[in-house]
């Protein structure tokens, strides 16, 4: 089944499953993306940011950085379903469906693009190619483009929430990848997904355009924790369902136009 297909049909599934952002999922990259977005040299520059949400699914975060900085959100997904509840979720929005070829914003539209857990859904290399040219040219010159995927330590590694791939099998870049999701409340849900190894990213990337390649991996430290203090002070419902000292298998990619 291809990705579209995938998705449209399990989105309500999937945004049931993870209801409010689990621990879990903030740490996994959510929470990376926000502190890169926010830094800036003044208030009134961070809240003028126009963000772009690639692949932005239902758009809960979309919507959380909205409310938390006034950025202005705009989001695409290649799912007519994942579309329709992003509007639903927050009607005040600006969501459309991505044909998977030509984003529809003019060059240089974003102060910043973010793809959280897009990428391990694109099949071919010609596809990550199209997208990342496009992800590029929307963005401004001095713009941010951040996205969350999986860490190649991690592959076949099982955690109380994930498990990305069979233990003991090797993975190459384009390879179809089972991972699971698991929650103290629902059911398993198994996503079909595609393993990308960093190394192609940096390389991908590159071949792009894209300069500055910073690859960050989230920990789970005192400032983090900070963070999610802060956070369920604004009363976002942060489930605890990790278990303490688990691995964070996340990597964040950090790129730019031009370099810093
Ligand atoms: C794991 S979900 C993540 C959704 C959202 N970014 C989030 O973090 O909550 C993956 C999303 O990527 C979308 N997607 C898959 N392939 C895509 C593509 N080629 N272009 C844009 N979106 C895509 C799916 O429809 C789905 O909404």
């Amino acid at each position: 089944m291809n990705p579209k297909s995938f998705w449209n049909d399990i989105a309500e599934n999937y945004i049931e499953f993870r209801g409010d952002m689990p621990l879990s999922w903030w740490l996994n990259g959510y929470l990376t993306v926000m502190q890169k977005f926010s830094e800036g040299t003044s208030m009134e520059e961070v809240k003028s940011r126009n963000i772009l949400d690639f692949g932005c699914g239902d758009g809960l975060f979309g919507l959380l950085l909205a409310s938390r900085y006034n950025f202005d959100v705009s989001g695409i997904d290649i799912s007519e379903e994942m579309i329709r509840l992003a509007k639903k979720n927050n009607p005040a929005g600006y969501y459309s469906v991505f044909d998977g070829q030509r984003i529809e914003f003019r060059s240089n539209s974003f102060n910043a693009v973010m793809a959280n857990w897009v990428f391990p859904n694109i099949d071919t290399e010609q596809k990550m190619f199209t997208v990342l040219s496009e992800i590029y040219r929307v963005l401004d010159d001095n713009g941010t483009f951040a996205f969350s995927t999986f860490q190649d330590k991690y592959i076949g590694a099982e955690t109380s929430y994930k498990r990305i791939g069979e233990e003991g099998k090797t993975y190459s870049s384009g390879d179809h990848i089972k991972v699971k999701l698991f929650s103290q409340e629902s059911d398993t849900i198994t996503l079909n997904c595609y393993y990308w190894s960093e190394d192609y990213f940096v390389k991908i990337l590159e071949d792009v355009g894209f300069q500055s390649i910073e690859i960050r991996k989230p920990v789970y430290d005192d400032i983090t924790s900070g963070k999610i203090r802060e956070l369920r002070q604004e009363k976002i419902n942060i489930k605890d369902d990790m278990l303490p000292d688990e691995p964070i298998t996340t990597s964040v990619f950090i790129v730019h136009k031009k370099p810093i």
